[in-house]
């Protein structure tokens, strides 16, 4: 693993003092992670994101972490003036862009504004760099830009994707090849991230979706904590180890250490363009990971045997062979710490960044009809419907 490292940034200091990064959508989950890891191996880091999908008070939690006061520029990048404006006022050495919507369901039904956002956004943001004298970009891809493949998925897989949301990611892709083609002066670095899960191991950054959880990990995450009554399991009859759907989960902070070790090299490198897998080549079933997060947090998930999700694969994996060898980069996070690390997490911040909404709306929000305690996690359930569907 060679990531950190404060030496290393000698040589990319530039004459003002170590390389400077903006992070767009660095308040978000895997921003707010990189950020530390960033600073940590020795860059100056500033983030722009309008907040869309964060919480300002991840900044006090980065500086408890960092020991820094990193400035957060509240800048909505399809807004063109204002994105100029930031990178004619800062002098920024490098752009990691996370700043997206995600939500795949949320695209199929708001195409338009997942174009625009996505890609409108990206465009600005390249025009500002451009204007500005800002040669390198990392940019947050997905294993979404692979064609249906239920092999281990290396880089030279065929690419095409089945949602709104995956489009704006292959066409993002496509726009910043194009664009370093036509200028060499450019290099730009794309991560196909795999499933990210986990959080800092401090508990004090994490995951906080807003809205009703799609990915696996938060619907867990807020059973566990009495927000939600039962996981549904989408798919039990997959040829799969054991019929439930096999992902590839990496830990954010593995993640986030893959960003710097992919910025560092893009930085060396100073042109091109170059993809890699971020993913951990280990396929975790949905049973194995409830089994997991039971362990890591003493309380019984209960699960609900549901259809297959539409679209679902039973399994998708990376082939992480390239980041690995290129990037001197591979995961070293276990399937127990991404879980340890989410209880540690969610337990301590039931409701993320935010603070706990009344009872009323809990009771709603959950379905349940027992009272929930407020603030506490020790909420308990009457039954598993584990035992229910037979599943041990
Ligand atoms: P996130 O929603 O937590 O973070 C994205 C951030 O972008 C948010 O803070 C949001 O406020 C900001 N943002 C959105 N639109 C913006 C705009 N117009 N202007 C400024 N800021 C804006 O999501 P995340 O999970 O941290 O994902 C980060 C990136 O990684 C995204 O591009 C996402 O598509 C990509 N990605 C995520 C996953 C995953 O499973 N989490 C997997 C693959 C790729
Ligand atoms: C994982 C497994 C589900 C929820 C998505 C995006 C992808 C990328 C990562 C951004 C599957 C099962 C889930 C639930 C379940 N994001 N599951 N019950 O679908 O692999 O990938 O996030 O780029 O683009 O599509 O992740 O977490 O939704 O699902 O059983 O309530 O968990 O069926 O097998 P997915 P996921």
């Amino acid at each position: 693993m060679a990531t950190g490292g404060a030496g290393y940034i000698g040589s990319l200091a530039t004459s003002a003092g170590a390389a400077h990064i903006l992070c767009t959508g660095g308040a978000g989950y895997i921003g707010s992670h990189t950020c530390v890891k960033l600073v940590e191996a020795g860059f100056k880091v500033s983030i722009m994101d309008n907040l869309l999908n964060s919480n300002k008070r991840v900044m006090e939690r980065l500086k408890e972490l960092t020991g820094k006061d990193i400035p957060l520029f509240e800048v909505d990048m399809c807004v063109a003036d204002d994105v100029n404006k930031l990178f004619a006022e800062q002098k920024f050495d490098g752009v990691i862009h996370f700043a997206g919507l995600k939500a795949v369901g949320e695209s199929v039904a708001k195409p338009i504004w997942y174009y625009e956002n996505n890609i409108t956004g990206t465009i600005n943001i390249l025009k500002a760099m451009a204007s500005s004298g800002t040669n390198c970009i990392v940019f947050s891809s997905s294993a979404t830009v692979y064609k249906p493949c239920e092999d281990p998925l290396d880089e030279e897989k065929p690419t095409g994707c089945s949602n709104p949301y995956g489009w704006t990611k292959y066409m993002i892709e496509q726009i910043l090849i194009d664009a370093q083609k036509a200028d060499a002066s450019l290099g730009v670095s794309i991560l196909r991230y795999f499933n990210p899960v986990g959080a800092h191991s401090s508990g004090r950054i994490g995951e906080a979706p807003s809205g009703y959880p799609n990915n696996l990990m938060p619907f867990i995450q807020q059973v566990a904590v009495g927000r939600r009554e039962a996981l549904s399991v989408f798919g039990t009859d997959y040829s799969t180890k054991d019929g439930s759907g096999v992902r590839d989960y990496i830990h954010v902070e593995d993640l986030a250490e893959g960003h710097v070790a992919a910025l560092k090299r893009i930085l060396e490198l100073k042109t091109g363009t170059i993809i890699h897998n971020l993913g951990s080549g280990n396929g975790v079933s949905v049973l194995e990971m409830v089994k997991a997060f039971e362990e890591s947090s003493g309380k019984p998930i209960p699960i609900k045997l549901a259809d297959r999700r539409p679209g679902d694969l039973a399994v998708v994996v990376a082939n992480a062979g390239k980041a690995n060898k290129e990037l001197n980069w591979e995961t070293k996070r276990s399937l127990k710490d991404m879980t340890d690390s989410v209880w540690k997490w969610v337990s301590s911040h039931p409701f993320g960044y935010d603070d706990p909404p009344p009872e009323e709306s809990l009771r709603k929000e959950s379905g349940f009809s027992q009272t929930l305690r407020r603030g506490s996690v020790e909420v308990g359930f009457s039954q598993t419907l584990r035992k229910e569907s037979g599943f041990s």
